[in-house]
């Protein structure tokens, strides 16, 4: 049996660090309740005239030199992505080009929000084990500073912008054990962008191009949802909980992610925890947390991880690893 295995990973976050202290300066708002109700201490923001694919081509870099790669070994690109450079190219697209990759190499952009990282796993995955691809890069890449309302307290302090990514290949030894997606568009008006192309330039104002989030509401969905996946992916398996030695989660919020942890009956020292530097970085959030604990040594070969994300739709998802 062939899995598709993790052989690198990788990450980029902006240089410019925005702390609670400078947000305090601009909103109704305070370094406490920040921290209380988020865990958040600070983020990162992208430069003037940094996009999307600058943030993905770092991480994508770093995650191919730890995989011993050149970019002409890849031959699918995926960008999990919903601040992309543009409506089109993909992102994915200007990825292929920037890094010298071949002429036919399959790239394309995924769109489910805070899920995307996980969902670009399962549709590698399954070209790589149907055979639709030997080496695949995906990347989960945010520019989240460009679709923020900073004079709105509820969703200026939550966000950040980053890039994580993995390089995946076909192999004999377990890697992804398996995937599980799921949407349910009934909920899409709890956390939206509500500008789109559909309605026309002329309606795009501040607010309509931010993202808006009654965020109790989605809070209760998550940790609901969070805690159904874990069962759903274990008994998939035939695993249980005390098999599991990392939770690598979302990045929304430390309470969303210690609620998922109490299921699981993990300490919080088997959760990898980024939320606190980086915020809410979206679909970047998983491959930021993953390539951290990879890098300091925590997530060591042969452990099981349990990657789970929940998002805007609303979308949620997990991926059982053997790393
Ligand atoms: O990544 C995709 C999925 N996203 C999530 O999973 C996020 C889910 N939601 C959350 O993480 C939390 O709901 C938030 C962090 C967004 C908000 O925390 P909360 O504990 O649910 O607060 P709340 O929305 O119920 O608001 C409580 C109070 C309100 O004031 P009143 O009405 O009680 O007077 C808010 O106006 O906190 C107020 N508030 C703030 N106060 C200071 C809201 N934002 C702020 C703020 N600073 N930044």
């Amino acid at each position: 049996m062939s899995y598709s295995r993790i052989v690198g990973t990788g990450s980029y976050l902006p240089a410019r660090i925005m702390t609670n202290a400078e947000l305090e300066a601009r909103v109704d708002t305070s370094d406490s309740w920040i921290r209380d109700r988020t865990g958040i201490a600070e983020r990162r923001i992208a430069a003037d005239g940094e996009c999307c694919s600058d943030l993905a081509i770092a991480a994508a870099r770093d995650a191919l030199d730890m995989a011993g790669m050149d970019p002409t070994d890849i031959d699918l690109v995926l960008v999990a992505t919903c601040t992309p450079d543009h409506v089109f190219p993909s992102t994915a697209c200007s990825v292929q080009r920037e890094l010298g990759m071949r002429e036919g190499t399959i790239a394309f952009d995924i769109s489910a929000a805070c899920s995307g990282f996980v969902y670009g796993l399962d549709v590698a995955n399954r070209f790589l084990i149907t055979g639709g691809a030997k080496r695949a890069l995906v990347i989960g890449a945010e520019t989240f500073s460009r679709i923020i309302d900073w004079n709105d307290r509820s969703t200026c302090v939550l966000f950040g912008d980053g890039a994580g990514a993995v390089v995946l290949e076909l192999g004999e030894q377990p890697g992804i054990l398996s995937t599980h997606l799921h949407a349910d568009g009934q909920y899409k008006d709890l956390l939206k962008v509500d500008w789109g192309v559909g309605q026309g330039y002329e309606q795009l104002t501040a607010e309509s191009g931010t993202v808006s989030m009654r965020g109790n509401e989605v809070f209760k969905v998550a940790v609901r949802t969070l805690g159904r996946i874990v069962d759903e992916t274990l008994a998939a398996n035939r695993l249980s909980k005390a098999d599991v030695d990392w939770l690598v989660p979302h990045q929304a919020n430390i309470r969303i992610i210690q609620a998922t942890a109490r299921k699981l009956g993990l300490p919080m020292e088997r959760v990898v925890q980024t939320v606190q530097e980086h915020g809410n970085t979206s679909a970047a959030s998983i491959p930021l947390a993953l390539d951290t604990a990879v890098r300091d040594g925590r997530i060591r070969p042969g452990d099981l991880l349990l990657l789970e994300a929940f998002g805007g739709g609303f979308t949620w998802g997990s991926a059982l690893i053997r790393y």
